[in-house]
């Protein structure tokens, strides 16, 4: 599935396919992805082709799967978990005459489709001519539903645009199981187990309505899915309805005379469970229809624009001299809102509902990439799926158990709640998961000041969490805590002792705890917590090992790291990126090459625990050893660049995390968007150039600009108040638009914000060494737009979605 570099004019927004570009086909079908968290589509056409993967999801419906290894240990998890390709609602056949539209036969007169970020809807527009000669229009224009969580609806017209009489069409419209897919899993009987993993239980039809229920082999899950029609039609019609076993067919056949035109709009409803039977599902989903159809089309279409202008006049970030970083930013907030908004208690997965890679695993770039997005622009978003988390508690309790330690251990990659990640060293060794999970808890609860769901989710997850920590590290006479045999975010430097990152977010974790002790007393009665428990984790925190290499002036990334061998870029061909295919584990952990933001992401995550010399120093020494072989890195590199003084770089990396899938810079978008790297967009923007951070509870800024840009404003939701920052290169102005006065911090000077404009002028950046990147990983200069970030192979490249 690699394939060529997609390419979209320059609109602010919206998202244009112009013309059929078969090499970008799987690409668009990624970004053209409508997802509500709950259902997610592909960009696939109604026509069903041409196609590279169909792709519709339900949150947390997958198949079980063996994992294969050719040597067992103990504690490897069994069984896998695969997202599964559910019942294909998008399909609408057309048949033009005796010709069915086909955009690879006939003549396509012009083709666009627009995802259009402010009504939330995928606009398609064909003009084509038959191989018969007959001419159509067919405009489409497909949403998922925002406000109506198993809701999905497509309005399909069809236009005589010749002069060349009466015509007869057939539409089609169709319920289809056990589409084929193509599937990445070399593995014979994990491909088994997901070839056809739907058994029919129900299929009915009547009128224009039509329900087939499905339930997984293996995971016993159940699933239904809902068609209903509405037409308008100027002439004669016949119609049919049929639902066998993996099809139900709506058959619409109809004269339109000379400059007529036909519509139909589908509804779609979707349900799964675990538990409830064929006929409540059944049920459920065609009561979901009636009400869709009663509000009809428009309505539909009115309820999406709302909640997205509810959601651009609280989130919107505008960036003036980079149009195209602006289409892509707001490209990149609008999938990662779409993740997320209506996940409710299920993940988010690190390719959203948007395709098939990563098997539709969540992994900490929930936590910590999406959260922080969304703790401030769509915060319910983030207490759902932090209620999810919670709602795998004992999964994790158990693993912990199973582990030899206390409290819990999520999972390193999952849907359902149990690990299901086959390699030790990048799997559940990168315990920093839990912190990660406790951090986002922190950021929630601070910028909302929820009580709720501190008292019933939040402490529950920190004083779990902070117990894992203190069962995982002890106390050494001569380092104070530490934390050994963990993997941090490199996965190229794993099973290490003392990963800075690792434990300062520990760190965190059981300082926030003890807080969340003191603040939830009942919670922790509950949970048995004994003052001297809570001492442990104090002790451990103040003495937590956070290894230092005096002679460099460096923190080492984990013990020992700085004195590891240097890795020989200048004699590694830029073919053998992503260096995980090319070289032994071996010659690869014992070095010093790093695949993705580490310590850095401790620079940034827990700035508050390093000077400004130290971040300057520290970054330099990780910049000229990061490879960038994950697309989770380039935001992070591009954060702490622009808190150091980088301001160029961290525009080159803005570039790079923005535009990730718009120019399928992994080569791979085609599996499905780079949630994490999208999300970065975002945080660039207003953690990099606007500087925010949270630390310890407060709001702080430190705005600066890279010289292309010549305004930035951005808006954030904190504490029920409405902030909005604008920042030019010379000040930075504040303002509330609702609420009560709020303190921050201006590049160190605390503040009061109110509803008036609070300009304060921007001090000059700190001027640090250049720094430089590896031979042959150097991010392309963002001099002007249009030019691609060019950058080389990357881990996420290849089959080995590790
Ligand atoms: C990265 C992980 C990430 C995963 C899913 C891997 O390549 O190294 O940090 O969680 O991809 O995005």
């Amino acid at each position: 599935m690699t394939e060529g570099r997609a390419t979209f004019p320059i609109e602010p927004w919206s998202l244009t396919e112009v013309g059929l570009d078969h090499a970008s086909l799987g690409v668009h079908e990624s970004v053209f992805a409508l997802t509500n968290g709950h259902i997610g589509m592909r960009g696939s056409f109604e026509e069903g082709e041409p196609v590279v993967v169909p792709g519709t999801y339900l949150n947390g419906f997958f198949e079980e799967r063996p994992l294969p290894y050719a040597e067992a240990g103990y504690g490897f998890p069994e069984q896998g978990q695969t997202m599964v390709n559910v019942t294909d609602g998008k399909l609408i056949r057309l048949l033009v005459k005796d010709s069915p539209l086909d955009l690879e036969y006939g003549e396509i007169i012009d083709h666009t489709r627009t995802l259009d970020l402010r009504a939330g809807v995928l606009r398609r527009s064909t003009e084509w001519r038959s191989p018969g000669g007959r001419t159509v229009r067919v405009t489409s224009t497909r949403l998922v539903s925002l406000a109506r969580r198993s809701i999905a609806a497509i309005e399909y017209k069809v236009e005589l645009t010749d002069d060349l009489g009466d015509l007869y069409v057939a539409l089609q419209s169709d319920l289809l199981a056990n589409e084929d897919v193509p599937t990445e899993d070399d593995d014979p009987r994990a491909a088994a187990a997901l070839a056809k993993p739907l058994r029919s239980e129900l299929a009915v039809g009547r009128g224009r309505r039509a329900v087939l229920v499905h339930q997984t082999r293996r995971s016993r899950l159940r699933l239904a899915a809902g068609m209903d029609h509405l037409i308008e039609i100027p002439d004669s019609s016949t119609e049919d309805i049929e639902a066998s076993a993996d099809l139900a067919r709506y058959t619409l056949a109809a004269r339109i005379p000379q400059g007529g035109s036909l519509r139909l709009v589908k509804f779609l409803a979707y349900g799964w469970s675990s538990r409830r039977s064929s006929a409540a599902l059944r049920d459920q989903v065609e009561a979901a229809l009636a009400t869709a159809k009663l509000a009809g089309w428009d309505r539909l279409a009115r309820e999406q624009r709302d909640v997205l202008d509810q959601h651009w006049d609280e989130a919107d970030v505008e960036i003036e001299g980079d149009d195209e970083l602006q289409q892509a930013v707001r490209v990149g907030m609008f999938h990662v809102l779409q993740a997320g908004l209506r996940a409710e208690r299920q993940p988010i997965p690190a390719k959203g509902l948007t395709g098939p890679g990563y098997d539709g695993h969540t992994f900490w770039d929930t936590e910590t990439y999406v959260l922080p997005v969304l703790t401030y622009t769509a915060p319910h978003a983030v207490r759902d799926a932090l209620r999810w988390r919670h709602s795998t508690l004992d999964l994790a309790r158990e693993r912990a158990r199973e582990l030899g330690r206390r409290g819990a251990a999520f999972p390193w990659r999952t849907i359902r709640g149990e690990e299901t990640s086959g390699y030790w060293p990048a799997g559940t060794a990168a315990f920093h998961i839990n912190a990660d999970i406790a951090d986002a808890v922190v950021r929630y609860h601070n910028a909302t000041l929820d009580e709720d769901f501190d008292r019933d989710f939040g402490a529950e997850l920190l004083i779990e969490t902070a117990r894992l920590w203190a069962s995982l590290g002890h106390f050494d006479a001569e380092h104070g805590f530490r934390i050994d045999g963990v993997t941090g975010p490199d996965e190229y430097t794993a099973v290490v002792d003392n990963n800075v990152y690792t434990n300062l977010m520990a760190q965190r974790n059981l300082r926030e705890a003890a807080e969340a002790v003191k603040r939830q007393p009942d919670v922790a009665g509950r949970l048995d917590v004994a003052p001297e428990e809570v001492d442990v984790w104090l002790r451990a925190a103040s003495l937590m090992a956070v290894p230092y290499d005096t002679q460099r002036g460096v923190h080492m990334q984990s013990d020992a790291f700085t004195h590891h061998e240097e890795w020989d870029f200048a004699g590694t061909p830029k073919e053998n990126y992503p260096l995980l295919l090319h070289y032994p584990y071996f010659e690869i952990y014992r070095k010093q090459v790093v695949k993705q933001a580490d310590l850095v992401m401790a620079l940034h995550l827990r700035g508050d625990a390093f000077t400004l010399e130290e971040k300057i120093a520290n970054f330099a020494y990780y910049e000229a050893r990061t490879t960038r072989d994950s697309s989770l890195s380039a935001s992070q590199q591009a954060v702490v660049a622009a808190e150091t003084g980088h301001l160029q770089l961290a525009y080159d990396y803005w570039a790079e995390a923005a535009l990730t899938d718009l120019q399928n810079l992994h080569h791979n978008s085609g599996h499905g968007l780079h949630i994490a790297s999208l999300a970065g967009g975002w945080t660039v923007a207003v953690a990099g150039f606007g500087g925010m951070r949270d630390h310890n509870g407060e709001l702080t800024f430190g705005p600066r600009l890279p010289e292309r840009i010549t305004r930035m404003r951005f808006r954030v939701v904190y504490r029920g108040r409405k902030l909005t920052v604008t920042v030019t290169h010379e000040n930075a102005t504040y303002r509330l638009e609702d609420g009560e006065p709020l303190d921050i911090r201006h590049h160190g000077r605390q503040v009061t914000v109110d509803h008036r404009d609070l300009v304060l002028a921007i001090p000059p950046a700190p001027q640090p060494d250049p720094v430089r990147q590896p031979v042959g990983c150097e991010p392309r200069r963002r001099s002007r737009p249009g030019v691609r970030p060019e950058r080389h192979a990357s881990a996420e490249d290849s089959a080995v979605l590790r």
